[in-house]
């Protein structure tokens, strides 16, 4: 019933009620969707959106961090934090191969990126100021994208859920090297300590944004969630990494900035004040303070890139006729 590939596939068939549901029943029994099975459209509409934003925030996120790689204080934080960087555009590729599996070209992906189509995680349009910004975003933003996709190694969609299961090892790394940087500046000078603070103070409601809209507000939400793309909601997301980290900002002596912050004993949740939506909104439509400087050096990077993509092809070119010269001479 499912041996129709997705190239070819009458689209009458996959929006028919019939198909929804038997689509559905096998989404229910945990079986895993590949590219060639036929799937209905907002299915596969929301994934490439989705793995696409994806994507594009790995590439993106490359920028704040990359900004300090020359600045980092020592040899060994310059490794770690290029190792990381590498990481990011490593998943970057990753998530564009996923996406293309859906009939989606890494050309069309880049050209909605830079056009400003296509969005990308609005934590990226924040300042790198100080080099505790880097320890606050492998803690906290590495952490919070942790959270998100711990339960997408589980995503019904097979080659998504396949590249966050390695995504997911290194995302921890990077959780680790960002905490670690936090922990040796609160543990050192007075003005270390408070450079620390002051990273935390910053990025730490970008970094609760970062799970999007409360439930109630959110668009995909509940279709994503009876598809099994997603497995829980932004709220639940939002709280789990609250909890989590809330305990490690003690451990170093640091304080979240939310004075609304307490902890629930019956949930053993923590609850949080109110978030600035006002300011998301502003970030998400363009006016972050970083929005137009992230696109201009996106797209700078991408043009420095030019001639490799076109040697690359010379040179696969030139190998695939090289091939075909000893067929050729055999028949
Ligand atoms: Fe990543
Ligand atoms: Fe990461």
């Amino acid at each position: 019933m499912y041996s129709q590939g997705l190239i070819g596939v009458d689209s009458s068939t996959t929006e028919s009620e019939e198909f929804l549901s038997l689509f559905q029943a096998r989404v229910d029994r945990e079986e895993k969707i590949e590219p060639n099975d036929p799937m209905p459209e907002g299915y596969r509409r929301t994934l490439v959106r989705q793995i696409g934003q994806h994507a594009h925030s790995e590439i993106v996120g490359m920028l704040p961090e990359g900004n300090w790689i020359t600045r980092a204080p020592t040899l060994r934080r310059k490794i770690a934090l290029l190792a990381k960087v590498q990481d990011e555009g490593g998943h970057g590729l990753y998530l564009y191969s996923a996406a293309e599996t859906l009939g989606v070209s890494r050309e069309q992906m880049t050209e909605e990126l830079l056009s400003g189509k296509a969005k990308y995680s609005s934590i990226f349009n924040y300042p790198t100021l100080t080099w505790a910004d880097i320890g606050a975003i492998g803690w906290l933003v590495d952490g919070a994208a942790i959270m998100n996709q711990i339960p997408l190694c589980r995503c019904s969609y097979g080659p998504y859920a396949r590249a966050m299961i390695r995504v997911c090892k290194e995302e921890s790394f990077h959780q680790r090297q960002g905490y670690e940087i936090m922990m040796a500046l609160a543990r050192g000078s007075d003005e270390q300590k408070e450079m620390a603070q002051d990273a935390l103070n910053r990025w730490w409601w970008p970094s609760l944004m970062m799970f999007g809209p409360h439930d109630g507000e959110s668009a995909h939400g509940e279709q994503s969630m009876a598809w099994k793309i997603k497995r829980f909601s932004n709220d639940e997301l939002r709280q789990k990494f609250i909890t989590a980290t809330v305990p490690q900002a003690e451990f170093i002596g640091l304080t979240v900035p939310d004075p609304d912050l307490k902890f629930n004993a019956e949930t053993g949740l923590y609850e949080h004040g109110e978030i600035d939506w006002v300011e998301f909104k502003a970030v998400v439509s363009g006016n972050g303070r970083m929005n137009r400087d992230r696109i201009r050096d996106r797209k700078q990077a991408h043009d420095d890139g030019a001639w490799v993509r076109e040697a690359a092809l010379a040179h696969a070119a030139k190998r695939a006729a090289s091939r075909t010269v000893p067929q050729e001479a055999a028949e």
